[in-house]
């Protein structure tokens, strides 16, 4: 049984202040900690963040940790960690405030997540197996890497205006082979930029993916196509974009100079533009990239011959967050076009409610969760399986600048939701979720399954 809750602030990778909680019962301690960053405007999380502005540029969490050692601690003392359910209810019951606000969603999910793990324990199972008998499945399928190598938006110091690029090894035959094609190709991406750009072009961004100095989607998924093509993983990898719109939407206008010290002011762009921009990257626009160190001498030549008959397309089977949060009307004019995977990201804020509506409205057609935008484990696991209801991808993510626990991997695993996206192969906040997907298919051996090219499906079995 639960013995006490204690929390203590820590710094996240960021170096901001979050919540952990270690967790007592009557056998062991169980540490939790949920990532702080923060929820996009009109979510339903709350912040956690304290009334007090003074102290650690107003980021802190003291007032979160006070509550978790009064009130949280006193009604979950006796409970048993395996009823997630109950408990998970017990801390919402407490919580009377709109929006979770008094507790604030990020330190509830941090002792929601601590009693998981202590649940797992009580139970003597591996967590992701203690998270598959909570969803009702038995499950041990691996999830395909969405891995971070570029960042831009506001992850980076960079003026591309998307937020992110990522590789998704869906031709590898395990997740231990995924995680090296994605190693090998960041090491050679570095490489390529460095030769590029120069040494400076090579610091990482908010997820650990570089941040070279390039302002357009094209330039950025030209230098992967060149990593990739120099790794030799040509026709393995997929791409996927994280265009994190809602931030540099003015008005109804995209301003893709956002980032710009000066701007032309003749990048705004409308919805209808951005929808012709990724139907352009999606279906067959050629890319400008000729790698004339790997593409053989004769290919060169047949190419200048016959430059129609070689046209490179990428291989982009994924975007984000297309559109602004509220932008609903053009999200369903892209979605319904059945380019790639639209995932929803603001646009869904992991909110049943908003779920719902975008499952109605065919909006989108995959959920990124944020377990930290929902509030406890049990309504996480609710939210996946509105998702897979729904027969959507389901990505579980990470946070930027999260915290060093590893929760998710278990969570994808266990959910069997098919695609998490953790960032690069680089910084500890995201190799300890790869790491522990490592040591989760080293367990299951010939019984895990690395979904590969079923990435998007395998959500739905
Ligand atoms: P965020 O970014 O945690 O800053 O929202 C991560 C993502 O959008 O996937």
């Amino acid at each position: 049984v639960i013995t006490s809750v204690r929390a203590r602030q820590i710094l996240d990778g960021r170096g901001e202040p979050a919540v952990e909680v270690a967790l007592h019962t009557n056998k062991a301690v169980h540490r939790a900690s949920a990532a702080a960053a923060d929820a996009p405007e009109g979510a339903a999380a709350s912040s956690t963040r304290d009334a007090e502005k003074r102290k650690l540029l107003a980021r802190a969490v003291a007032d979160a940790v006070r509550v978790i050692n009064d009130k949280v601690s006193e009604a979950l003392v006796g409970m048993d960690p395996q009823q997630q359910a109950q408990i998970d209810q017990a801390i919402i019951d407490l919580d009377k405030a709109h929006h979770k606000a008094e507790i604030g969603m990020k330190a509830m999910l941090a002792v929601s997540i601590a009693a998981c793990k202590a649940g797992a324990a009580e139970k003597e199972v591996p967590l992701y197996k203690h998270i598959a008998d909570l969803v009702g499945k038995s499950t041990s399928t691996l999830p395909v890497p969405a891995i971070t190598v570029i960042n831009g938006g506001t992850h980076g110091g960079n003026r591309l205006p998307i937020q992110e690029i990522m590789i998704l090894p869906v031709g590898a035959k395990s997740f231990e082979e995924a995680m090296q094609v994605g190693s090998e190709t960041y090491h050679h991406l570095k490489d390529i930029i460095l030769e590029k750009y120069g040494s400076d072009s090579c610091n990482i961004g908010d997820d650990g993916g570089f941040t070279p100095n390039i302002s357009s989607i094209s330039e950025g998924l030209d230098l992967v196509i060149a990593a990739i093509d120099r790794a030799g993983y040509n026709g393995r990898i997929k791409l996927a974009i994280d265009v994190a719109a809602t931030d540099f939407c003015i008005g109804k206008k995209y301003d893709l100079e956002f980032k710009f010290a000066e701007k032309s002011r003749q990048d705004f762009k409308t919805a209808d533009d951005m929808i012709e921009i990724y139907s352009q990257l999606c279906s067959g626009m050629t890319c400008a990239w000729i790698d004339i160190f790997s593409v053989h001498i004769l290919i060169l030549f047949m190419m200048l011959i016959f430059p129609f008959l070689y046209t490179l397309e990428y291989p982009l089977v994924s975007i984000e967050q297309p559109f602004d949060k509220d932008d609903w009307e053009h999200s369903k004019k892209f979605t319904t076009l059945e380019l790639c995977q639209v995932v929803g990201d603001d646009l869904l804020m992991s909110d049943p409610e908003r779920i719902m509506r975008a499952v109605n409205e065919y909006t989108c057609n995959a959920l990124v969760l944020k377990a930290n935008q929902v509030g406890t484990v049990t309504e996480a696991i609710e939210v996946v399986k509105q998702a897979k209801d729904a027969h959507w991808g389901v990505m579980v993510s990470h946070r930027s600048g999260d915290t060093d626990d590893s929760f998710i991997a278990d969570l994808a695993v266990g959910a069997a939701a098919g695609q998490i996206k953790a960032g690069a192969p680089c910084r500890g906040e995201c190799l300890t979720k790869y790491n522990q997907l490592l040591r989760i298919e080293e367990e299951l051996g010939s019984d895990g399954v690395y979904v590969g090219e079923n990435w998007r499906t395998s959500a739905g079995t």
